[in-house]
């Protein structure tokens, strides 16, 4: 972390970062952890969470458009949750809490079933090379989790620049149990942009560089939903061995070090 970010840590994550047992790895979470969300935030209010929060720009504006929810990130980049603790106090947003930890193990692991009103996932790593699919965050069993999590008539919103893992996506929600596409998609089939969610860096950056902008939205039905089994360790997400169990190799490290673009 630079000095700015060694402060701003110092100065604010004993308030807004929330601590949880770890697993083996910095970045994982014990199995047996759990958070009481309305206990953390001393409210009872609809949970929303984004996974993988970067440096909180979108975080920000979501949490301030809606401040009568819970909002809850989760992010491996520990510099990047720095940033976002001075962006939330400059800004005085004051509905959110972060996770420094993997997101699919958060979501198992510290959300109950049907706990949750919105998830978020924008511009998770596209990990472009075949032979790293794999640790993409959304997959069949990461969905599947994600379904179990959301609350019926939940939102799971999803964007990203990358036109082969937002069809992908698309391949994943539409086979996903409990999911099924929110109203109002345009006659390609994706989501109109989210109104809350403001351009990020990676989203400028994709648009810049010509890129398509897809959203995808997705709602959660009333068919009972199981989170798929976890593996030995539940490492990563969903049901799979993808993208948490990378990011924990290096403790706290960044996994752009590990060239996902
Ligand atoms: C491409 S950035 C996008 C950041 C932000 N969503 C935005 O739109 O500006 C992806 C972020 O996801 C984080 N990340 C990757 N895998 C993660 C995981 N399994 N759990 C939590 N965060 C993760 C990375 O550290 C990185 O900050």
């Amino acid at each position: 972390m630079n000095p700015s970010q060694e402060k701003a840590w110092a100065a604010h994550a004993p308030r807004l970062v929330v601590e949880v047992p770890r697993g083996d790895r910095s970045t994982s979470i014990r199995p047996d952890a759990g958070v009481d969300w309305s206990a953390t935030f001393g409210r009872e209010a609809p949970l929303m969470i984004e996974i993988g929060s970067g440096r909180g720009e979108a975080l920000a504006a979501l949490a301030a458009a809606h401040p009568e929810a819970n909002v809850v990130a989760f992010e491996v980049f520990q510099p990047a949750v720095a940033s976002t603790l001075s962006l939330l106090t400059r800004r005085d947003i004051g509905n959110v809490r972060i996770v420094l930890a993997d997101g699919a193990q958060g979501l198992r692991r510290l959300v109950r079933p049907a706990e949750l009103a919105q998830l978020w996932t924008f511009f998770p790593d596209p990990w472009h090379k075949a032979r790293h699919h794999k640790r993409r965050l959304v997959d069949p069993g990461f969905a599947a989790l994600a379904a179990s999590r959301l609350a019926p008539g939940g939102h799971w919103r999803l964007a990203t620049d990358w036109e082969d893992y937002a069809l992908a996506m698309r391949e994943v929600l539409d086979a996903a149990p409990g999911l099924t596409p929110a109203p109002g998609a345009d006659a390609d089939g994706w989501a109109p942009r989210y109104a809350d969610r403001p351009v990020t860096k990676y989203e400028a950056r994709g648009a810049g560089a010509g890129r398509t902008i897809h959203d995808l939205d997705y709602v959660r039905t009333d068919d009972p939903v199981d989170a798929p089994a976890a593996d030995a360790d539940d490492v990563g997400a969903g049901a799979g061995e993808p993208v948490g169990d990378l990011v924990h190799r290096t403790p706290l490290a960044h996994p752009l070090g590990q060239d996902p673009l």
